[in-house]
């Protein structure tokens, strides 16, 4: 008997310091893990060093891949590889090893990922299809030395769901013509050709090209702004179905390296059709995907199933304006939240609205509702909510004086107003005194962006997560994006009227979970 009883204590003994063992285990990661200042909570960051453009964006067998622009030696800008991470749902992020090295060729810059459906590269294994990744080589020596050529196109494959790459022996497949800014290709499938095309920058305007096999590609045509001498960076080309009328659209992206909206860079977009060979849109008609600061290199998932139908996309949450030198230490940049692309018709246009994806959901938690009614001056609308991360929901009557922000702010009296005001029918976001702001002097400001006329309400969700806030405002019409770095975190949100008042007549706000230390 007594043996059986120090038995079972010996045993009960073992099993707490197993569990102590276990739990110290799991917790000393888990409690520093993504906790430095400014780390952003539930967006895509890298664990340390540099990142900028979302690459390679391919959903295959279950996985969202994101393949990135990435330096490991340094947080700041150099020689770049492509890092890469997967997801099931574009919220939660698993960090893989770097996919793509720097070789004899050049760095690894920007481009995009397909499934090989059909094998037509022949680089497919088992009978089982491959991913193709399709990138620009820039080569520095050469660049350095005063050539033209420097940056041109190339392919790699992988038969281990992106595991592992091989660069493709016969690289470049589309070598330079002599245009100085020739990269980011983006390769799309076109059903009605049934031909693949890849579209990317060279300069000032796109170029197209088409292929059979993703080794052989013929230039077909080009799209740019007559006259418009700007650089265009990493374009994107999809179809997509008009919301209530089902009529087939073409979307042409295009990020723009200068004179955006809010100056510095940010991405745009034309809507237009396409034959497979040329895009024909007006090019007078240039949109803003975002008009806030800090979204360049927005570009879309391929090979989303039929079954899902959406248009994804996501962006670098960045400005190159100040993208070396924001006040981060251990990593810098950070992704966009994945949105998801809707068309729409107006009386005169089309428009792109873009929210974020449902997935994000599952990160809610507690809310709050805000009494509806009138409000004057100033109001603390928190309620129960006294976390850092959060969603709010609000709709408001349209009236041509209404002037207000919502105000998030610290105990260090800093603070970032995002807004509306009714003369201009304008969307704002006010950063110039959200904190740290004097690392460049392109970084304070208040940005705009135009609401949308024929809504008659004011419609605004917007998310807040350590370092940025997202505005999606009239249906994701209007779309501001812009980061901060507040030296406390904001946990405090007032209702600050400026001018007369103001009619709320829905307002919640939802408490927000982060996705890295679980
Ligand atoms: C856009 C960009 C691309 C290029 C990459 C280099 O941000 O300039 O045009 O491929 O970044 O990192």
């Amino acid at each position: 008997m007594l043996k059986n009883i120090s038995f079972i204590m010996l045993s009960f003994i073992s099993l707490a310091c197993e569990t102590e063992k276990k739990a110290t285990q799991i917790e000393s990661p888990k409690s520093s893990y993504y906790t430095e200042k400014h780390r952003p909570q539930f967006h895509f960051s890298p664990e340390a060093n540099w990142m900028n453009d979302p690459n390679g964006m391919v959903y295959y067998e279950g996985e969202y891949h994101l393949f990135y622009q990435y330096y490991p030696d340094s947080t700041v800008w150099g020689p770049m590889h492509w890092a890469h991470a997967v997801s099931q749902d574009m919220v939660s992020w698993k960090h893989l090893p770097v996919a793509l090295y720097p070789d004899d060729l050049g760095y690894i810059f920007s481009g995009s990922a397909v499934v090989d459906h059909n094998n037509t590269s022949g680089f497919g294994e088992n009978n089982k299809p491959p991913l193709i990744a399709i990138f620009t080589h820039h080569n520095s020596d050469e660049q350095k030395s005063g050539s033209q050529t420097y940056q041109y196109q190339s392919i790699a494959y992988s038969n281990d769901k992106g595991r592992t790459w091989t660069k493709y022996e016969g690289n470049p497949v589309v070598p330079n013509p002599g245009i100085k800014h020739f990269r980011d290709p983006k390769v799309i499938w076109h059903e009605s050709s049934q031909k693949w095309v890849m579209v990317f920058a060279a300069y000032d305007k796109v170029r197209i090209y088409n292929s059979s096999n993703l080794k052989d590609w013929t230039f077909q045509s080009e799209f740019g702004i007559p006259g418009d001498k700007r650089l265009w960076e990493c374009p994107d080309l999809f179809p997509m179905n008009v919301q209530a009328t089902g009529e087939e659209k073409w979307v042409l992206i295009t990020s723009i390296q200068k004179d955006a909206p809010n100056g510095g860079t940010a991405t745009s977009y034309f809507v237009g059709d396409f034959d497979g060979k040329r895009f024909i849109g007006d090019y007078k008609n240039q949109k803003w995907a975002d008009y806030g600061k800090d979204n360049y290199a927005m570009v879309t998932w391929s090979d989303i199933p039929a079954s899902d139908g959406r248009r994804l996309a996501l962006g670098w949450m960045s400005n190159w304006q100040y993208a070396n030198v924001v006040p981060t230490e251990k990593w810098r940049s950070t992704m966009t939240l994945p949105r998801v692309f809707t068309l729409h018709k107006t009386d005169m246009d089309y428009i792109l609205r873009s929210n974020p994806v449902k997935e994000l959901s599952r990160l809610e938690g507690r809310s709050t509702i805000v009494k509806p009614g009138v409000y004057k001056n100033t109001t603390a609308l928190n309620g129960e909510i006294d976390q850092f991360l959060y969603k709010l929901n609000l709709k408001l009557k349209k009236e041509s004086d209404s002037h207000f922000a919502i105000r998030l702010s610290n105990t260090k009296k800093e603070y970032i107003d995002i807004g509306y005001e009714g003369v201009g029918q304008l969307y704002f976001i006010n950063r110039n005194n959200s904190g740290k702001t004097d690392f460049n002097k392109d970084f304070s400001g208040k940005h705009i962006g135009q609401a949308s006329y024929s809504s008659e309400t004011i419609d605004m969700t917007i998310y807040l997560d350590h370092a940025s806030v997202e505005l999606f405002a009239d249906g994701g019409q209007c779309v501001m994006t812009d980061i901060m770095f507040p030296n406390e975190r904001f946990s405090k949100i007032e209702l600050v009227v400026s001018e007369g008042e103001v009619e709320l007549i829905e307002g919640k706000i939802t408490e927000l979970k982060g996705i890295w230390n679980k």
